[in-house]
């Protein structure tokens, strides 16, 4: 059994809102065991935040440092999909094209993985016990991942809290040096049965799986107690791969450039392009559309400057649909714990709407409906995080607000491809239509009838619109 499942570790650290608990109980950073890689994945709540795993899935190769390349000559073709999950009881009401399911994709990296896992995550929840809740929908998730290897377990955890006063919000998965997963999902069981999310896996690229295991690594080594951020960070950190030079390769057939992005800046050497200025430029780089999906959109900072007004993404969007004549759709959620105070901020770029005078500016509210699953806290919402242009594809893991940015770890795949029907590209923005387009998305005007949405008590009456 896994040595970080301790009674000490679990006590008082109540899940109620992870985002609320930023406190700074300190867990021993270093704890390695022998276990079947199913009792790493049903350990249940790991109720401490910025979680770190690096799994040998060889005992042999303990001893060695990590593989990044797989050492032949012969190229192996890179292949990526787009991976999602919907709520039990999401139904679109006619057959619609779906991403690959995200726990099929999950459990497809751990039966290939013969070397290591890394593993950033924000927190860990793997049965509904963890969060005193009874709810069948957790059984897939412990009782699926039975698959029983040696292996050894490096936890550590990082203070973001005393390091950024962030937290660790990043979700990633590397394996083996080769494959690597980017998404909203958290570690956690609702994110595969409750919630609904979108990701990326690319296979075979050993280029970018290295380019992530940097930050990975920077994690890692602030995760030592006591670390403090290296200023500036050590050359082993650099990047080759951004923004300005993009890693050229072949995905799934289509000819891609693709760079990964990370905030808070403070982890990110010179060379690595900040998340918010990717945003930035596919925003300024859109000539005919750009459409966004993001479980929160708030353009202040809720923890830092509390509700300091922060407009970046806000006049980046304003401006390219005023002085550019880009149609802007922004398609946000809203549960029955979303944050009343984004609220008002939605309305008035909805309020902005206005095709006569050549302003396209959408606003949508994706709800999906708790039905008899409202005894699960923390679910029955929308938590995509990602931007599809006319240019690029962006899948990241951070809500579009400031301490996001600003304190925040988070990480995003930013990819461009040739045109093609069956790119990823062309998929995102396909799914962002499906979602744009279904009995889940709601205009404004709507909301006051849809009671599973924290704004609907203060939705606009319909004569206001
Ligand atoms: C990765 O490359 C190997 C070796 O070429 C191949 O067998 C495997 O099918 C590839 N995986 C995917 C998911 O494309
Ligand atoms: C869950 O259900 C079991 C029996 O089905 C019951 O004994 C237990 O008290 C329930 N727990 C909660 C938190 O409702
Ligand atoms: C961390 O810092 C505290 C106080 O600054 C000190 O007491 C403690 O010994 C340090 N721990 C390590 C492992 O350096
Ligand atoms: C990209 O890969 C596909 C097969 O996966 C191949 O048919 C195509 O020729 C490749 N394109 C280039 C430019 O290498
Ligand atoms: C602005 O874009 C819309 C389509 O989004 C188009 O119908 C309209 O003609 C465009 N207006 C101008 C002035 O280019
Ligand atoms: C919950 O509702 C769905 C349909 O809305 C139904 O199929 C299912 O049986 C219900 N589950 C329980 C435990 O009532
Ligand atoms: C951001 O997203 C999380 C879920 O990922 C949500 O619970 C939270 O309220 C959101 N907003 C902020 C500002 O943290
Ligand atoms: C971002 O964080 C820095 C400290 O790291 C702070 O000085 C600055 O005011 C913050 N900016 C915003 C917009 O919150």
């Amino acid at each position: 059994m896994l040595a970080f499942r301790s009674s000490r570790l679990l006590d008082g650290h109540e899940l109620t809102s992870p985002y609320k608990s930023l406190h700074d109980s300190y867990v021993s950073n270093r704890r390695d065991s022998k276990c079947p890689v199913s009792a790493l994945l049903a350990a249940g709540c790991l109720l401490v935040l910025g979680i770190l795993l690096a799994v040998a899935v060889i005992e042999t190769l303990k001893n060695e440092d990590r593989i990044h390349e797989m050492g032949s000559g012969c190229v192996i073709s890179p292949s990526i999909v787009l991976v999602e999950s919907f709520p039990l009881g999401v139904d679109y009401g006619r057959k619609v094209k779906a991403g690959v399911n995200l726990f099929e994709a999950w459990k497809d990296l751990l039966s290939s993985a013969s070397k290591q896992i890394d593993v950033a995550s924000f927190y860990w929840c793997l049965t509904g016990e963890d969060i005193s809740v009874n709810s069948s929908s957790d059984t897939p998730v412990p009782s699926t991942l039975t698959r029983s290897l040696d292996c050894r377990v490096q936890i550590r955890r990082v203070n973001f809290g005393r390091l950024t006063k962030g937290i660790l919000h990043s979700k990633f998965w590397i394996v083996d040096g080769k494959h690597v997963y980017i998404g909203s999902a958290n570690m956690d069981w609702r994110a595969l049965t409750q919630v609904k999310e979108l990701g990326v896996v690319i296979y075979n690229s050993s280029a970018l799986a290295a380019d992530l295991q940097k930050i990975f690594q920077s994690y890692w080594v602030t995760g030592r107690s006591n670390a403090s951020i290296p200023d500036p960070w050590p050359s082993d950190y650099d990047t080759d791969i951004n923004e300005e030079r993009p890693l050229l390769l072949n995905l799934s057939g289509v000819e891609s450039k693709a760079y990964i992005t990370a905030s808070p800046p403070v982890f990110c050497p010179d060379s690595r392009t900040r998340d918010l200025d990717a945003i930035l430029s596919a925003i300024r780089g859109a000539q005919d559309f750009i459409h966004v999906a993001v479980m929160e959109f708030y353009p202040a900072s809720k923890f830092f400057h509390h509700h300091g007004y922060w407009p970046v993404i806000e006049d980046a969007l304003k401006r390219s649909a005023v002085d550019r004549n880009v149609s802007v759709c922004l398609l946000v959620s809203c549960g029955r714990e979303t944050d009343p105070a984004v609220w008002p901020f939605i309305r008035s770029l909805d309020a902005l709407h206005s095709p006569s005078d050549n302003i396209n500016i959408a606003v949508r509210v994706f709800v999906i409906p708790a039905g008899n699953q409202s005894h699960i806290p923390y679910s029955r919402v929308n938590h995509n995080k990602y931007l599809v242009t006319d240019k690029v594809a962006y899948v990241g893991t951070s809500n579009w607000s400031a301490d996001y940015f600003n304190t925040t770890a988070g990480v995003a795949l930013v990819l461009s491809q040739d045109a093609s029907g069956s790119s990823f590209h062309q998929q995102l923005r396909a799914v962002f239509d499906r979602d744009w387009s279904s009995r889940y998305s709601h205009p404004l005007a709507d909301l006051h009838r849809i009671h599973d949405c924290a704004f609907s008590t203060s939705a606009p009456s319909q004569h206001e619109t």
